[in-house]
């Protein structure tokens, strides 16, 4: 095998197309998925990648400093690539500890022991990668703002150049400031912050990406967009926090994981990428796109379920606006986004509807059983 990737948490929503991807990509590479396997971790996501010569997975927390360093000697890992996370605002706001031992302690984990390992061989850092994959919401939150007395979303255009519609004048761009809100992205931006201080400290080659929101199939339906494409279909309220003014920027989750893949091999070591497809949102927006498309595919009248929306007390410290400038990845690695969001949405719309079996799985809480199936005496 040329290379040997421990990905993180590839059996969740974001890491589980990662790994399908370098499994299909890279035969010659051989892609070890670790993962706890929490309540976000579901084995099913990835069916069609488990017999395959060059996968393997690993059931093990990332906080287990031990356990991990053993894998990366008996594995001669050269690359990690860090997904796993607690990654939900709402339970980081009823749960803190978790999020801080996961995301803060397991990523210091997971680099003490790279860093213990990839020091104790000859050529040490040389064509070794960790990269760490972050989120926006480090950055802190963004406001809605009126040029001119314009109703947003205006048109304008970020240092890309291009013109795109936006809610605000101001986006996340690498040298800005970290100000998370929620525990989650406080937990996120430690975790940086530490990637970082392994770089500048020891000298490990280490890359950090910042994405804006994903979608798309495997998405743990506790998210807006699996949550509510579900409730339509069962005809269950929508639970629109606030007034449903706050503004995503969405991204497909094949888009991201495409990202991840050329800046794992060409990204410049110490850097860091902004990850968005200049793809603002406001959620009401969405919802209203979301309804008509699940009411269309399933043949209902256009509209019928506008009626499910309903206003529920707002989530604490949710940050107004989100909006990723990624120029630099775009003008550097030569990025972008392959789906306009009007189709993205119709394939994820398509794919939930069409995976009722999976949805059913993780709601009743079955698929949990897999691992014991499938795995058992491995
Ligand atoms: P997810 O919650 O769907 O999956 C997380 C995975 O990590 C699960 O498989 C879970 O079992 C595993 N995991 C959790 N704790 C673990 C531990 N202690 N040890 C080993 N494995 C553990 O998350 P996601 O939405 O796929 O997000 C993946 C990463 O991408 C996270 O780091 C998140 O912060 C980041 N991110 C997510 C988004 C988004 O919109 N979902 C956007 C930007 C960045
Ligand atoms: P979410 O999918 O939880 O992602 P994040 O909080 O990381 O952006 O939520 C997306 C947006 O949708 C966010 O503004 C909160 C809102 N939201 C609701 O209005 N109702 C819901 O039930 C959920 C889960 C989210």
């Amino acid at each position: 095998m040329k290379r040997a990737i421990i990905i993180t948490g590839g059996a969740g929503f974001i890491g589980s197309h990662v790994v399908r991807l370098f499994v299909n990509k890279y035969p010659e590479y051989k892609i070890i998925n670790l993962d706890k396997l929490t309540y976000a971790g579901n084995l099913a996501n990835l069916k069609d990648v488990e017999g395959k010569p060059n996968y393997k997975f690993v059931k093990m927390d990332i906080c287990d400093f031990e356990g991990v360093y053993k894998l990366m000697q008996d594995e001669h890992v050269d690359g990690i690539i860090h997904l796993a996370a607690e990654s939900h605002v709402d339970r980081s706001i009823k749960d803190p500890f978790t999020f801080a031992q996961t995301n803060v302690m397991g990523t210091l984990s997971l680099l003490q022991a790279a860093k213990l390992y990839w020091e104790s061989l000859p050529e040490k850092w040389e064509g070794k990668r960790f990269y760490h994959i972050s989120t926006d919401e480090v950055y802190g939150a963004l406001e809605l703002t009126h040029p001119q007395g314009i109703e947003p979303p205006f048109s304008t255009k970020a240092s890309s150049g291009k013109h795109h519609l936006a809610y605000g004048d101001k986006f996340f761009t690498e040298d800005l400031k970290y100000l998370p809100h929620s525990p989650y992205s406080a937990a996120k931006a430690a975790s940086d912050h530490f990637v970082r201080a392994y770089h500048d400290t020891y000298g490990m080659p280490t890359v950090v990406t910042n994405c804006s929101n994903n979608y798309g199939p495997y998405q743990f339906p506790e998210k807006l967009i699996p949550l509510f494409i579900n409730n339509i279909r069962h005809k269950k309220p929508l639970p629109v926090y606030g007034k449903g003014e706050n503004v995503r920027d969405w991204l497909y989750v094949e888009d991201h994981a495409r990202a991840i893949d050329l800046i794992f091999h060409e990204g410049k070591i110490a850097e860091t990428y902004n990850i968005g497809g200049f793809n603002e949102w406001k959620n009401i927006d969405l919802i209203k796109v979301l309804i008509n498309t699940v009411d269309r595919l399933l043949g209902r009248a256009e509209g019928e379920d506008l009626n499910l929306i309903t206003y529920v007390t707002d989530r604490a410290g949710h940050d107004m606006r989100y909006a990723i400038d990624s120029s630099k990845l775009q003008k550097e690695l030569g990025w972008e986004p392959s789906l306009q969001f009007e189709e993205g949405i119709e394939k994820t719309v398509r794919w939930y509807l069409e995976n009722q079996d999976w949805m059913d799985n993780v709601t009743s809480g079955d698929y949990q059983k897999y691992y014991e199936e499938m795995y058992k005496g491995r």
